[in-house]
């Protein structure tokens, strides 16, 4: 599902507007604060902007009920879908702020991970490693290149710090609805896949698990750990140019 320029155009602002309103709930996400005032917070900022919220009323595939939050914010070992609740921010926390919005009637997502207060080493090193995994990701999203190519960065980064991609998860294509073909696998074979060309927009989102890649459904139908080791996320929403890789979702 190729994008004109013009929808590119379209969602890069959409894009800005997501950015704005994710830098303002990261540095809302301090001890003290409940995850739902995010929540509330987030669906204030995205109609404040003009937009819409993506993910309120979603169902994603294989899910028994409609997502009926603005926000998905996931602590420590739960990877995505965290509902937000009366659960408190706590320093040491690993908070996952993952968020998409319609901007013009397309779509883009993005997600971040915030180590709040003074994390362990660990988790340091694991967001660090998770966010180069997205730059090296996205680096790879050129025209000629393959979506094996984006998997393969991906899973050679999180490798080499000996970190793990969380099994079954996967990123999308995206722009008229949420979820679009292709999937945009974290690990790959390189030259593999459907060749990447000029008018794909993708949601790149590496999942990282500090332990094993093994997940567990929780009740509220998130994504945890099997073993409970801590987990971060980072995602944009990119477009493949002539020119190379667009991120849509930076500001
Ligand atoms: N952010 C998720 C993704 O990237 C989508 C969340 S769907 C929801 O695919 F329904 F849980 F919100
Ligand atoms: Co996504």
């Amino acid at each position: 599902m190729l994008k004109t320029p013009e929808e590119i155009k379209t969602m890069r602002e959409g894009g800005r507007r997501l950015a704005a309103v994710i830098q303002a709930l990261k540095e809302k996400t301090e001890p003290g604060v409940a995850t739902r005032q995010l929540d509330r917070l987030a669906y204030r900022l995205i109609h404040g902007a003009g937009a819409k919220p993506a993910f309120l009323r979603y169902r994603p595939a294989g899910a028994r009920h409609a997502y009926p939050y603005t926000l998905c914010i996931s602590l420590n070992d739960v990877v995505v879908h965290g509902q937000p609740s009366g659960r408190v921010i706590a320093d040491g926390d690993l908070v996952k702020l993952d968020l998409g919005l319609v901007y013009g009637g397309l779509y883009v997502d993005a997600a971040v991970t915030v180590a709040v207060g003074a994390p362990g080493r660990r988790e340091e090193k694991l967001v660090n490693a998770t966010k180069e995994a997205l730059k090296a990701g996205i680096a790879a999203a050129r025209p000629g290149s393959t979506l094996g190519d984006i998997g393969a960065a991906i899973e050679k980064t999180v490798r080499k710090h000996r970190f793990t991609v969380a099994e079954g998860l996967t990123g999308h294509g995206i722009g008229r609805a949420l979820h679009e073909e292709p999937t945009v696998w974290n690990f790959g074979k390189p030259g593999s896949g459907a060749k990447l060309v000029p008018g794909m927009t993708l949601a790149i989102e590496p999942m990282v698990a500090a332990g094993g890649g093994e997940l567990r459904q929780l009740l509220d139908e998130s994504w945890g750990t099997a073993d409970g080791s801590p987990a971060a996320h980072f995602e944009h929403t990119i477009a493949v140019t002539q020119e190379g890789p667009l991120v849509l979702t930076e500001i």
